[in-house]
């Protein structure tokens, strides 16, 4: 297993391009299973994430060919060959549950392995169930599978209102929904921005969708779905976490393709904290507005509050500000294992149910440390860029899932970093 090694060494300053999101792309590479025509996207990002979608839909007998470099997704579903995605992929990669509402809108029945548990949480599917069940499917739980079936061969527009906010259940629903006889409301959905490209990009394949971006979305079902070609939104994680690079170390970073309207809720923590967010024609320039950074508190919320996936690269971040932040994880329950981790570099965490008491310390020392989820080890890797000395992170297959070429990335900005290939 490969690890990646980092000496502090002051100030970063330069340009980072912002890739496609992961999480959208993951959400709109299912997408294809609704049409036998081909579905293209562009500005797809570089990751193993990908991948495993794409070995995923090519068991189900989709064609998914990687273009210019991987940057451009060409796909095409011509017939469902194999209605199950087995539970050698869906284990590895929990949206793999995405190819469930598809399958079963367009050909009234599928089979998929249960994700199971996974290091930030229990994560159940319990969600996406009941909206496809609302929606008329039988579902029946056998050997580890979701088996289901649309009577008739089709599934039925219905009011589905989920009790709390899910990403991926919405994403579900919202694709089964639109090949479902009838209308769909959503009630409850989530509004993050990968929704509402995804729901662009069903639009463009014919869909009839209104509401997306807030809490009701309505979906007129249609008979068929057509090809279509679109582009990825930009990665609103990976430029969050890209814009503590001079947050962390000082110097500044212009993130190039990166929109404020992505990331309000966290560039208002920034600037609550001494940063600055300035929006350019090209992205966001972010540097420190003067000395030492200041604390504050956060709690994670569904979109638009601050996002859970950019808690444990803050944390690094509060790590040496000056006073006592508090951190509140409100969506996952096992969501602070990068705590110990960062407490080795020398960092004052207190980890206490559902929060975490950060008090500031002058400066972090360097230390071998492990990534234990992607987010986690990210963060251990800006904690690294402002530390003292040298940080060996161990287990950086995670970060390979969701940041793209990050050692070339902060490289270009002055980093001292490289990987060290294990065996
Ligand atoms: C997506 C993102 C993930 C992000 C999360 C929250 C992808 C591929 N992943 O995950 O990076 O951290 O949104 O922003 O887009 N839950 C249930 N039952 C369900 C579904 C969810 O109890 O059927 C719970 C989850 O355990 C969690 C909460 O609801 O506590 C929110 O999860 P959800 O929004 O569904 O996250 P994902 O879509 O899995």
């Amino acid at each position: 297993m490969d690890s990646i090694l980092v000496r502090g060494n002051g100030p970063l300053s330069g340009e980072i391009p912002i890739a496609g999101a992961k999480n959208a792309c993951l959400t709109l590479m299912p997408a294809t299973l609704l049409t036998d025509e081909p579905l293209t996207l562009s500005n797809a990002p570089r990751l193993s994430d990908i991948q495993t979608m794409t070995q995923l839909l090519a068991s189900l007998g989709a064609e998914v060919a990687a273009l210019q470099d991987g940057l451009v997704l060409a796909m095409s579903s011509h017939r469902i060959d194999n209605h199950t995605a087995d539970y050698d992929i869906v284990r590895k990669m929990r949206a793999s549950i995405l190819v469930l509402g598809p399958m079963l809108a367009r050909d009234g029945h599928a089979v998929v392995s249960l994700p199971g548990g996974c290091a930030i949480g229990a994560r159940p599917v319990d969600l996406h169930l009941r909206a496809l069940e609302a929606m008329g499917a039988d579902l029946d739980l056998r050997d580890g599978y979701v088996h289901a079936r649309a009577p008739g061969g089709r599934l039925k527009g219905a009011v589905v209102d989920f009790p709390f906010v899910s990403v991926g259940a919405t994403e579900n629903a919202l694709m089964a929904a639109t090949l479902a006889k009838g209308t769909t409301v959503l009630k409850n959905a989530a509004r993050e921005p990968e929704i509402v490209d995804l729901a662009q990009c069903l639009r463009k394949m014919g869909a009839q969708i209104e509401g997306e971006g807030t809490a009701e979305i309505t979906v007129q079902g249609v008979d068929r779905l057509r090809g279509a070609t679109h582009p990825v939104v930009a990665d609103r994680i990976e430029l969050g976490t890209y814009m503590l690079v001079p947050a962390i170390t000082g110097g500044e970073v212009e993130c190039l393709g990166g929109r404020i309207d992505l990331v309000a809720a966290f560039a208002e923590k920034l600037d609550e904290a001494g940063i600055s967010v300035t929006e350019t024609d090209r992205g966001l320039k972010v540097a420190r507005k003067s000395g030492r950074i200041g604390a504050v508190n956060v709690v994670t919320q569904p979109f638009p509050g601050f996002p859970t996936d950019l808690q444990a690269q803050m944390m690094a971040l509060l790590c040496t500000a000056d006073g006592v932040s508090v951190l509140e994880e409100t969506i996952f329950e096992n969501r602070f294992m990068h705590a110990p981790e960062l407490m080795r570099m020398g960092a004052k965490i207190d980890v206490h149910g559902g929060h975490a008491t950060v008090s500031g310390v002058e400066k972090l020392k360097g230390a071998r440390v492990m990534a234990t989820d992607l987010r986690a080890s990210v963060s251990l890797i800006l904690a690294a860029l402002a530390a003292e000395g040298e940080t060996l992170v161990s287990r950086v297959y995670h970060l390979d899932r969701g940041y793209e070429r990050v050692e070339e990335k902060l490289r270009a900005c002055g980093a001292q970093i490289e990987r060290v290939k294990g065996e």
